[in-house]
C-alpha cells in the first residue's frame, strides 16, 4: 500500500533511513526536523511510504522549490536496505514525478552526494531519465560535492545558457 506519512510512522521511517547507512547523524536529525514541519502543515509539500502489511518499507519526499515556476525538488527518498533493488523505489519516484507533473510540474530536480557510497543512488536517478545538471564541489564538507540531477517532466524549454542570454 502506498499512502502519504502520518506523524506516526516518523520513528520508523528515521530507523530505516539510518539503517541504509548513506546518512550523516546531523542528515537524520534534520529528516525529523522535516517531518515534524510537514506535519504540522506546509503547503504543496507531498510524502508518500511505501507500507506491507504493517511495515514501512520506503519513503519519499517532494515539494515545489520556492520562487520557481513549478520546478520541484525530491528532498528524501529511500529504502529499507532489505527491500532494496525491488523496485519499491522506482514506484516511489514515479509517483512523485507524477503527482508534480498533475499540479503543473516542469522541472524535478533531485540533490545528491558525489561519493562513491551513492554511486547506486546516482545510477538510480540516471536509469529514471535524470541527468547531472551541475556539480557543486565541497558542498556538504570538504572532498564531498552535491552533484544536481535534472528531469524535465514536460516536453519544452531552453535554457539561457543556450539562448546565449545571462541574468
Ligand atoms: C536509491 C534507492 C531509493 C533506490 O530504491 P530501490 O527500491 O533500491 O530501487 P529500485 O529497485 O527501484 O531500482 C533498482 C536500481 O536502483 C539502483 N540502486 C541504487 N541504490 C541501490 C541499492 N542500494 N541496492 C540496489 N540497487 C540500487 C540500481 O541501479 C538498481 O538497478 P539494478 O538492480 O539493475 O542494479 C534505495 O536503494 C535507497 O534507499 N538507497 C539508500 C538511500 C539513498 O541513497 N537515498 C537517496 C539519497 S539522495
Amino acid at each position: 500500500m502506498i499512502r502519504a506519512a502520518i506523524p506516526e510512522d516518523t520513528t520508523s521511517l528515521l530507523e530505516i533511513a539510518n539503517a541504509t547507512t548513506v546518512f550523516k547523524p546531523n542528515e537524520i536529525v534534520a529528516l525529523r526536523e522535516v517531518l515534524e514541519d510537514y506535519h504540522k502543515g506546509l503547503s504543496g509539500h507531498r510524502t508518500y511510504v511505501h507500507e506491507d502489511e504493517g511495515r514501512l518499507l520506503g519513503f519519499v519526499y517532494f515539494a515545489p522549490a520556492a520562487m520557481t515556476d513549478q520546478t520541484w525538488y525530491i528532498f528524501w527518498i529511500f529504502v529499507d536496505k532489505e527491500f532494496q533493488a525491488q523496485g519499491i523505489g522506482g514506484n516511489l519516484l514515479r509517483l512523485a514525478e507524477r503527482e508534480a507533473k498533475g499540479a503543473g510540474g516542469r522541472l524535478m530536480l533531485i540533490e545528491t552526494s558525489g561519493l562513491s557510497k551513492y554511486a547506486r543512488t546516482r545510477e538510480f536517478y540516471q536509469r529514471h531519465g535524470y541527468t547531472l545538471d551541475a556539480i557543486v564541489h565541497d558542498y556538504y564538507e570538504d572532498g564531498d560535492d552535491m552533484h544536481i540531477f535534472r528531469k524535465r517532466l514536460v516536453d519544452g524549454g531552453e535554457s539561457n545558457a543556450t539562448q546565449g542570454r545571462s541574468r
